[in-house]
C-alpha cells in the first residue's frame, strides 16, 4: 500500500522524525522529506561504525534512543533496503504501529531510477558489457535539457523520489557538465548518487563545490592487479585521482560519504584487500567489499541456453570466487522469491528505457518522455521476459552474490 504525501504529511505532523538507516536508501528518504518540509530529527542506524557520526547534517543514533521515547510523539521511517524486514520487526518488538508510529519508506515510494547521463565508458571492464559485449548501440552525453524534463517528469510521477542515480553502463566523470546536473538535483531535494572508476582526468573541486551525496568509487585490485578486472584503467592514475578526490573532498564538501567499492575475485582477495582497506583509512572512505559476478545477465542467460561466450565473459568466469554455475544454482534455488530489481527505471542518456538494472538489452521504452510511468512499469512486471527470467531465477542471480558477501563477513 502506498503512503500519499497528503498521509505522510498527517502521520509526521508535529512529530520527532527519526530515519532507521542512515546509508544510501535512507538519505534518499531524508531528501524526499525535506521537500516537503517534513523536519527530520535525526537517522538510527545499527551499524557501530555509523553511530555518532552525522548523515547529511544529521546525527546517526543507536537504536536504544527509541526506548525512551513516547510513541504517541515519534515517528521512525523503516529506510535500510536489505534490512528492512529486520528493522520492522524492531519497531514492532519496541511497540511501534504501523502507519502511525512507523512507516516504510519503500511505501512512500517504490521506483529508484537511474539516469546514465553519459552513454560510454573510457575503461572496458571484462566483467562489464562495456568491455564484454558487441556494441552498436548510439553513444553521447545526456543534454542539460532533457536531464531538466526527465526529472520534472519523475517528480511528477513519484513524487516521493529521494534520489537519482547518476550512472548504469556508464562513466558519470566524463560529461563536462555534471557539476549542473548535481545542482538540478540539489534544487529539487534530490540526492545525487554517483559510481566511478576515478580513471578520468577531472577538476573534483569543480564537482563536489555542487555538493552530490554520495560518492562510490568501483576498484578491484591494488597495484597492478587492479588493472586486470578494471581493464583498460591505469592503476597510476587511479591512486593519484583517489588522493585528488578525498583532498577535494577536505576542501569544498567535508560532509560527502565517499565509499569505495572493492569488487572481490580470486586474484585480488588477500594481501591487495589489505592494502585498500588501508589505503580507505587513511584517507577517510567507508570500505565496502562485494563478490564480483558476471554482467550483464544477457551473457549469463545466454550461457543458460548453452551459446558460447564471448573470450572477456569467459576470463572473468575464470576468476570469479563463486563460480556462475554455483551463483545459478543457488538463484534456482530460490527463485520463488520477488524480484529486487523490478524497483529499477534505468534511463540511458538519450531517453530510452531499459528492462532493469541488470540486463544490458532488452529496451522498455524508445522515450522515457513519451509514456506514462506507470503504464510503462506495468508493461515491464507483466512481460514475457521478466516471467522467463524468473522461471530460470535469474532474477536472484546477483543478490547471491551480495548474500555470500554478507555471509563472508559474518553479517
Ligand atoms: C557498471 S558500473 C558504472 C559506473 C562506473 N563506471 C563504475 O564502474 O563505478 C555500476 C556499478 O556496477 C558495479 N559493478 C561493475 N561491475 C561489477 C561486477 N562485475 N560485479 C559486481 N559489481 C559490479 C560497480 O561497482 C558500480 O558501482
Ligand atoms: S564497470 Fe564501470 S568502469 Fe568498468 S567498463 Fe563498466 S561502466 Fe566502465
Ligand atoms: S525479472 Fe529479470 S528482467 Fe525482469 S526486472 Fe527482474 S531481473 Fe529484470
Amino acid at each position: 500500500m502506498k503512503v500519499s504525501v497528503e498521509e505522510l504529511r498527517n502521520i509526521t505532523d508535529s512529530h520527532e522524525i527519526y530515519i532507521w538507516g542512515a546509508m544510501i536508501v535512507g538519505q534518499g528518504v531524508c531528501r524526499s522529506l525535506e521537500r516537503y518540509g517534513v523536519q527530520v530529527t535525526g537517522f538510527i542506524d545499527s551499524s557501530s561504525g555509523l553511530q555518532g557520526n552525522r548523515a547529511l547534517g544529521y546525527e546517526i543514533l543507536a537504536p536504544a534512543v527509541l526506548d525512551d521515547k513516547d510513541h504517541q510523539k515519534i515517528v521512525v521511517v523503516v529506510s535500510s533496503g536489505h534490512y528492512d524486514k529486520e528493522i520492522e520487526q524492531l519497531c514492532l518488538a519496541h511497540g511501534l504501529k504501523k502507519n502511525d508510529s512507523y512507516i516504510l519508506s519503500r511505501e512512500l515510494n517504490d521506483i529508484d531510477p537511474s539516469i546514465d547521463i553519459v552513454g560510454s565508458c573510457n575503461l572496458k571492464c571484462i566483467s562489464c558489457p562495456r568491455g564484454n559485449m558487441e556494441d552498436s548501440l548510439p553513444k553521447g552525453l545526456m543534454s542539460i535539457e532533457d536531464y531538466r524534463a526527465v526529472v520534472e517528469k519523475l517528480l511528477r510521477e513519484l513524487p516521493l523520489l529521494g534520489s537519482i542515480q547518476l550512472y548504469a553502463w556508464g562513466e558519470p566523470f566524463l560529461h563536462k557538465k555534471l557539476p549542473e546536473i548535481i545542482a538540478i538535483n540539489r534544487k529539487a531535494h534530490l540526492l545525487t548518487a554517483i559510481s566511478t572508476n576515478l580513471n578520468v582526468p577531472v577538476d573534483f573541486e569543480r564537482v563536489l563545490i555542487e555538493k552530490p551525496d554520495w560518492i562510490k568509487v568501483s576498484a578491484s585490485g591494488f597495484g597492478a592487479n587492479y588493472e586486470v578486472t578494471h581493464t583498460g584503467g591505469k592503476w597510476d592514475m587511479f591512486l593519484k585521482n583517489i588522493h585528488r578526490l578525498a583532498k577535494a573532498r577536505d576542501k569544498v564538501h567535508p560532509d560527502l560519504q565517499i565509499m569505495l567499492n572493492y569488487h572481490l575475485y580470486k586474484h585480488n582477495c588477500e594481501e591487495d584487500y589489505v592494502q585498500m582497506q588501508a589505503l580507505c583509512r587513511e584517507l577517510g572512505l567507508i570500505f565496502r567489499s562485494n563478490h564480483a559476478y558476471l554482467y550483464p545477465l544477457d551473457l549469463v542467460r545466454d550461457a543458460v541456453d548453452g551459446k558460447a561466450l564471448p573470450v572477456e565473459a569467459e576470463a572473468t568466469k575464470s576468476l570469479l570466487l563463486m563460480s556462475m554455475e554455483e551463483g545459478l544454482e543457488k538463484a534456482k534455488a530460490q527463485k520463488h522469491l520477488p524480484c529486487p530489481e523490478l524497483s529499477c527505471l534505468p534511463i540511458t542518456w538519450d531517453r530510452q528505457v531499459r528492462f532493469c538494472g541488470v540486463y544490458y538489452n532488452p529496451f522498455l521504452s524508445n522515450d522515457f518522455l513519451e509514456e506514462p510511468l506507470e503504464s510503462m512499469v506495468q508493461r515491464r512486471n507483466t512481460s514475457e521476459f521478466c516471467q522467463e527470467c524468473m522461471d530460470l531465477g535469474l532474477h536472484q542471480y546477483t543478490g547471491v552474490y551480495l548474500q555470500e558477501t554478507l555471509l563472508k563477513r559474518g553479517e
